[in-house]
């Protein structure tokens, strides 16, 4: 296992405090595959209770990151699951079927890839972690952290998480600083503090964070039975995720144990939507200033975009963007379908929606969506979003909060009415 560059293709040891290349462009994880590895092995650890083979992550540990199973900080990551609905079907156009994220252990899937990154941490013998977050990764990593007895310090930009994600980062007991500034200039800050100071950046930056990632496609293929969809979908803010999601990919493939890609469709919200504009235009990412009511996504200057454009390239995939508009009336969907998610996970409904009706996907096609985190992460939104209380969004699927006085003449009309 080493590090290389994107850009120049130099290399480095794996096990070091680094995440960039001396030229300054981001690293992947290179590793030495086993020549043994089948899915018949990752399938046998399913009926394991053994916790790394019940962890949705390190299940495929050989493909992810091979650690001392003594520094392992695992919480049975993972183990998430697909749903499909005669609604959303009808809603996007398309058979689609979604995996929900949401479901790990703090209720969004950087747990997949914080498991490993704290894990690298001790092996490393680092005491403290630290990252810049719009909500999820802060959670996630207060947590792993807080069971793996590190010190967590969070940067998340003022006035834009949401609730319940802040909620996790006070409650795991992170240090939470909140900047006056955006989620870019927090994690420009946050490098330059890990550069100074003796604390490990676990931001998707750090190559081992993507590793874990790579274990939503993993899993994914293995629920399906190993068959390969012909797309999967999801959102893209730092894009980390979708260039986990690609590597893993093509590491199954050039090791033989799939046969042919599914097609990528990374869906930007239309306000933070610096990759759609660069894979449109061929050029170089140019950030922009980011405002989406989808906080997890509201990102201008993406770490990993050149990774995303690579994993774009190899998967023959797609870029979307979707407004908020079109991102809450896709959230009404989803959580009325019983499964619900948080706004940014819904661009991934959102972007299908748009994609089926352009002809991009076929209306026939098989296509496998990833919700990104649980409903209960913003829970503002929902209850602005059925009231009415959301400027330039105008809700499609309303269920408003209805306000009886304590009669029940008067709540059996409303029952009545509602029957
Ligand atoms: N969906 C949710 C719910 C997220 O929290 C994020 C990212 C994304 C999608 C986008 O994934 O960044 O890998 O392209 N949240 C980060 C955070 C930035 O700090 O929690 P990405």
């Amino acid at each position: 296992m080493r590090l290389r560059c994107v850009v120049c293709a130099a290399t480095y040891a794996a096990l070091q405090v680094r995440y960039r290349c001396d030229c300054g462009a981001t690293l992947d994880v290179v590793h030495d595959f086993p020549s043994d590895l089948s899915l018949a092995g990752f399938d046998a650890r399913l009926a394991s209770k053994a916790p790394l083979d019940r962890s949705g992550v390190w299940r495929f540990r050989e493909l992810v990151a091979p650690l001392d199973e003594g520094v392992v900080a695992t919480r049975r990551e993972g183990n998430t699951g697909f749903y499909s609905s005669d609604r959303i079907t009808k809603y996007v156009g398309a058979s689609l079927r979604l995996k929900h994220e949401g479901e790990n252990p703090t209720g969004s899937f950087k747990d997949r890839g914080m498991t490993v990154a704290v894990s690298v941490a001790r092996q490393l013998g680092m005491t403290h972690v630290a990252c810049a977050s719009t909500g999820n990764t802060s959670a996630s990593m207060a947590a792993y952290a807080a069971a793996a007895g590190m010190r967590a310090l969070v940067f998340v930009p003022a006035g834009n998480v949401a609730l319940g994600k802040l909620g996790q980062a006070l409650a795991y007991g992170a240090r939470t600083i909140s900047i006056s500034g955006d989620f870019d200039e927090a994690m420009r800050l946050v490098e330059q503090v890990c550069a100074k100071r003796d604390v490990y950046l676990v931001n998707s930056i750090n190559p081992f964070r993507v590793e874990g990632q790579k274990a939503i496609a993993f899993e994914l293929l293995q629920d399906l039975d190993w068959h390969v969809p012909d797309w999967i979908a999801l959102p893209g803010g730092n894009l980390g995720n979708s260039s986990a999601i690609a590597k893993g990919l093509s590491e199954l493939k050039t090791l033989g144990l799939i046969d042919r890609l599914p097609r990528l469709a990374v869906v930007q919200a239309a306000g933070a939507n610096p990759l759609y504009t660069a894979w449109r235009t061929g050029a170089d990412l140019v950030p922009v200033r980011a405002e989406t009511r989808a906080t997890a996504i509201r990102i201008g200057d993406p770490v990993s975009w050149r990774k995303c454009l690579r994993g774009l390239r190899e998967t023959n995939g797609v870029v979307t963007e979707v407004n908020d508009q079109a991102i809450l009336d896709a959230k009404a969907q989803v959580d009325a379908a019983g499964i619900g998610a948080e706004p940014a996970s819904c661009a991934t409904v959102a972007g299908v929606k748009r994609l089926v009706a352009e002809g991009v996907i076929p209306a026939d096609a098989d296509v496998c969506g990833v919700l990104t985190g649980h409903v209960l992460k913003d829970p503002k939104v929902v209850v602005d979003y059925h009231t009415d209380q959301l400027e330039g969004v105008t809700p499609s699927y309303p269920n408003p909060l209805v306000e009886v006085p304590a009669d029940l003449d008067a709540v059996l009309r409303v029952v009545d009415n509602q029957a």
